[in-house]
């Protein structure tokens, strides 16, 4: 399989870069900025991009990658920092410039490889303190903004290009385009990343390992996938446990089971442990307390599971791409945002090494995958729910009035949803609650009774998301339902926060 080789310095975006590519067929993977020459030697990439991040070129401490890296005769395209960094390189001069944030005009001066069939001009999205001042020689200006004269340069000759804007982010006019031209026509990439080659690799892969392997599966898309995947590969040697621990949505424990039992062959197991997990969160107010306490819990279901049924030699996950990198475990130096408790890691105790078939995937292409497995419709349309469950969609501690507030809220939203056809067309949907009350009055009386959060979002991959602008009168109905339906509720409010600065869930 072809692929490019992104390396990451640190811009938040940097995945980004990944994903446009992977959307047209080729495989591209995020790497460290600082990966050995070796390394860089043995994924023998077609391509090589420099991404964005923080940095100065011209600062003592500016991360630079493997001088060899630029005798490889490689096609190179330096982004933003990467621009800057190519422009360096190869003997010109960075200055630091006037900040320039937000869509820019990009005028195109020059004929190139890389901005071929773009037209004369188009609207790039812009992030920068520093600028190209002289460019180096042989490479030429291709195009220019207002306030950066070299916003766009290239070495046809060489294959080296440098960019002063983001191609990866929807703000930019025909930045695919651009991603394509490097990527198709300048590094001859071929277009043969596909969600079946995936399946054959993976399936391929697991049926090599030894041991058996405990997969938890919480009946969304990404553990069902990760389990058909196993099942595929290794058959009686999997079994999968769904562990009811009660911070689930309405019914789920029961559907989770009806939808294995009916649906597939797998070894299913399903454990009731709500009340295990609702003594610890007990007087737990703290959001980062409450994660670490329900995944330290699941560890200790799986773990007593392992002893009775067991021995494992794998732990199998459903993690995806992006809860690697927002738990600042990825390979490059995205920050923390919030731990994922899927990605923590295990305790040694646990004596079982993780298994985690899609870390490499986006939501969508692991729900193309679960198309061709034959997963049922219903599944896959259906809205992706946090490992934490309800304990991060209710503000402050998990007490049982709360639970029974959100659980019957968040049911309402999403009938509400269905009936309007908005169900499908929406990232994410549910009801949260916390400790503020409210006034109301409920016939001619005065009640105090709870508010209740709407929270409806628009993502196309939960690293950002802006909040939906449903129709008043779905709303109305969904705030008419949840005060008529459930009698503790006063109050019905509706998140307008995008992410960022907000997350798509509240703790
Ligand atoms: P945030 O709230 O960080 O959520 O904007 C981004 C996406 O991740 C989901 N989420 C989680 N998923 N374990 C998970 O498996 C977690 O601890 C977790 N926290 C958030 C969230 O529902 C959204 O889709």
């Amino acid at each position: 399989m072809d692929k490019i080789l992104v390396l990451d310095f640190g811009s938040q975006y940097s995945h980004l870069i990944c994903r446009r590519i992977r959307e047209f067929s080729v495989f591209a993977e995020l790497v460290p900025y600082d990966i050995s020459f070796e390394e860089i030697q043995k994924h023998n990439p077609k391509g090589i991009i420099f991404s964005g991040g923080p940095s100065s070129v011209y600062s003592l401490k500016a991360p630079v990658p493997e001088n060899k890296i630029f005798e490889m005769n490689l096609p190179l395209l330096g982004i933003c920092y990467g621009h800057q960094l190519i422009v360096d390189k190869f003997g010109g001069k960075v200055k630091r410039a006037n900040k320039e944030y937000g869509s820019s005009l990009l005028t195109i001066d020059n004929d190139s490889d890389l901005l071929s069939g773009i037209g004369q001009s188009v609207r790039a999205w812009m992030s920068h303190g520093d600028e190209a001042e002289e460019i180096p020689s042989g490479f030429k200006i291709i195009g220019h903004t207002q306030s950066a004269k070299a916003a766009a340069i290239a070495s046809d000759e060489k294959s080296v290009y440098g960019i002063q804007f983001h191609p990866e982010v929807v703000h930019t006019e025909q930045g695919s385009e651009i991603l394509k031209n490097f990527v198709l026509k300048i590094c001859k990439a071929k277009q043969d990343w596909t969600m079946e080659g995936f399946i054959e690799t993976a399936v391929e892969k697991i049926s090599k390992i030894d041991g058996n392997v405990l997969c938890g599966v919480s009946g969304g898309i990404d553990s069902t996938v990760v389990a058909l995947l196993i099942d595929k590969a290794i058959g009686n040697r999997l079994k999968c446990v769904f562990v009811d621990n009660g911070l689930l949505r309405l019914n789920e424990e029961k559907e989770v089971e009806n939808m294995f039992k009916e649906n597939f062959k797998v070894n299913f197991t399903s454990i009731n442990a709500g009340q295990q997990f609702l003594e610890k969160l007990k007087g737990v107010e703290d959001p980062e307390a409450k994660r670490k306490i329900v995944g330290e819990e699941f560890i200790h279901v799986f773990s007593n599971f392992a002893k009775k049924e067991g021995p494992f030699k794998w732990l199998a996950q459903g993690t995806l791409y992006p809860d690697v990198i927002e738990s600042g475990v990825s390979k490059g130096p995205a920050d923390v945002i919030k731990s994922h408790h899927n990605v923590g890691g295990l305790p040694d105790w646990l004596n079982l090494e993780i298994l985690e078939p899609l870390r490499e995937l986006y939501k969508d292409e692991v729900r193309e995958i679960a198309k061709i497995l034959g997963v049922p419709e219903k599944l896959f349309m259906r809205h992706p729910f946090p490992g934490p469950g309800l304990s991060v969609r209710i503000i402050g501690e998990v007490t049982p009035i709360k639970l029974e507030i959100s659980k019957v809220a968040s049911k309402i939203v999403e009938e509400e949803l269905i009936e309007s056809g908005f169900y499908t067309k929406v990232w994410q949907a549910y009801a949260a609650v916390g400790d503020d009350k409210a006034v109301g009055v409920v016939g001619d009386e005065r009640k105090y009774g709870n508010i209740v959060m709407i929270r409806v979002v628009d993502s196309i991959d939960a690293m950002t998301a802006d909040w939906t602008r449903l129709p008043h009168g779905v709303l109305e109905k969904m705030s008419n339902r949840i005060t008529n339906e459930i009698e503790d509720v006063t109050w019905v409010t509706y998140a307008i926060s995008s992410k960022p600065p907000a997350t798509i869930e509240p703790q």
